[in-house]
């Protein structure tokens, strides 16, 4: 019933999502949309606590399967609190990151068995799969000098004290969900410059959703 549309953005850490979520915000506002730009985990109020504690270096105790429902726990209230009210409302929801990031995190990257999560997942977040999923791809080897880039303006957090054999077998999951969901995904060099891959994602929209 709703008109708006959710467009997630994914990939590995320091590929690219928060840098061209921005300049894709800008650009639809410039035509006119209304957009919601907003994040997993933390696109709420609850979610930001829930945030915190999910990424704080300190809680090196934290159980991987405390952490997959967390970032369950994040995710429905912020379906529920704000993406699906912003879509009622006919806007454009940007997401940075979605369900997409715990399969490949914490099903590929830790080796979770997620078919404990199966009913939740069932009923609370594939009614509510994204219309187009933008998928940044970069070699795990490059997640590194990334991160590098940003230390000056961002606090070292939990996920990027991880290992390239992680960051390899994250990638591998983003690929395999990529290749079951063509018509939704849409994957995108992110190791090209960042102005060439925000001219790739216009053209996507432009296409993809009928969008001016
Ligand atoms: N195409 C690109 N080429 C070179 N550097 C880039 C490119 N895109 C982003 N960067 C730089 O890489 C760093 C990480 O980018 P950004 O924060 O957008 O990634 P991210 O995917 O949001 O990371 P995270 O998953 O950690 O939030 C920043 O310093 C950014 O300026
Ligand atoms: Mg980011």
């Amino acid at each position: 019933m709703d008109s708006g549309k959710l467009i997630t953005f994914e990939g590995l850490d320091g590929c690219g999502k928060s840098t061209q979520l921005e300049k894709a915000t800008d650009w639809l506002k410039v035509q006119g949309y209304s957009v919601l730009k907003t994040r997993q985990p933390g696109g709420t109020v609850i979610g930001q606590q829930i945030r915190s504690i999910l990424l704080n270096p300190e809680h090196e105790e934290l159980q991987p399967e405390s952490e997959l429902l967390l970032y369950l726990a994040d995710r429905i209230q912020h379906l529920q609190d704000s993406i699906l009210p912003a879509k009622a409302a006919g806007k454009i929801v940007l997401c940075d990151r979605f369900h997409d990031s715990t399969v490949a995190y914490q099903g590929y990257g830790r080796g979770l068995n997620l078919n404990s999560i199966e009913s939740i997942v069932e009923h609370c977040i594939k009614p509510y799969s994204p219309d187009l999923t933008i998928l940044l791809n970069i070699a795990p080897e490059t997640v590194a000098s990334r991160l590098e880039r940003r230390q000056e303006h961002v606090e070292k957090d939990r996920l990027d004290l991880e290992s390239l054999s992680f960051f390899k077998r994250v990638a591998q999951g983003f690929q395999e969900l990529s290749a079951a969901e063509p018509e939704r995904f849409v994957c995108i060099n992110g190791e090209q410059e960042i102005e060439l891959i925000h001219q790739e994602i216009i053209n996507i929209l432009q296409q993809r959703l009928q969008l001016s």
